[in-house]
């Protein structure tokens, strides 16, 4: 598949199978994630796999659509609003990278932003300067959901003279 076709089909995955994935497998997932656009190279991503005995716990109306891995991807605050903006927009394309890095090998994500919750945050050890910008159920899909339509693009451009 080509790069824009693997990108238009990407989906976020509600349903998924019971088969495991290979921790290898995730990480070599993670180090394409890696080559992610962060500015000054400050990195601000950082993992954290979350276990059986706390996920039991977390706050969450479902169960990640019974995904069998589960991880939080935290982005550290810069020295600056700015900064910190910016580290939020480079960890952004760092997940974007690691869902399309899963996808092409059959295998999707299900993106929950259960960081605001205050219970979940200090469950999962997230230091105060860093935002969670989301927890991750990885898995290979049972369901894949129908495209959901997005606003035709040439009502998003402007053209400045
Ligand atoms: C910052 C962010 C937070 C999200 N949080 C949730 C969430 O809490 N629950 C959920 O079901 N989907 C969540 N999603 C996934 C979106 O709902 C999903 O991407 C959108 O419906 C479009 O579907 P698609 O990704 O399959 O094209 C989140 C996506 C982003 C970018």
């Amino acid at each position: 598949m080509n790069m824009i076709d693997l990108i238009k089909s990407r989906r976020n995955i509600k349903k998924f199978k019971t088969d495991l994935v290979d921790q290898n497998i995730i990480q070599k997932w993670l180090e394409a994630a890696s080559m992610a656009p962060n500015h000054r190279m400050t990195e601000p991503w950082e993992i954290t796999f979350i276990g059986p005995e706390t996920r039991k716990k977390l706050n969450h109306k479902t169960d990640f659509g019974n995904a069998p891995v589960l991880m939080a991807v935290l982005s550290r605050h810069g020295a600056t609003q700015v900064e910190t903006e910016e580290n939020a927009a480079a960890t952004a394309c760092f997940i974007q990278n690691f869902n399309l890095a899963a996808w092409s090998e059959g295998a999707g994500t299900f993106w929950s932003s259960i960081g605001i919750n205050g219970k979940n945050r200090e469950l999962l050890e997230v230091p105060e300067n860093y935002d969670l910008l989301g927890v991750f159920g990885i898995g290979y899909p049972e369901v894949v959901p129908e495209e959901k339509p997005r606003t035709a693009i040439e009502q998003k451009i402007k053209y400045l003279p």
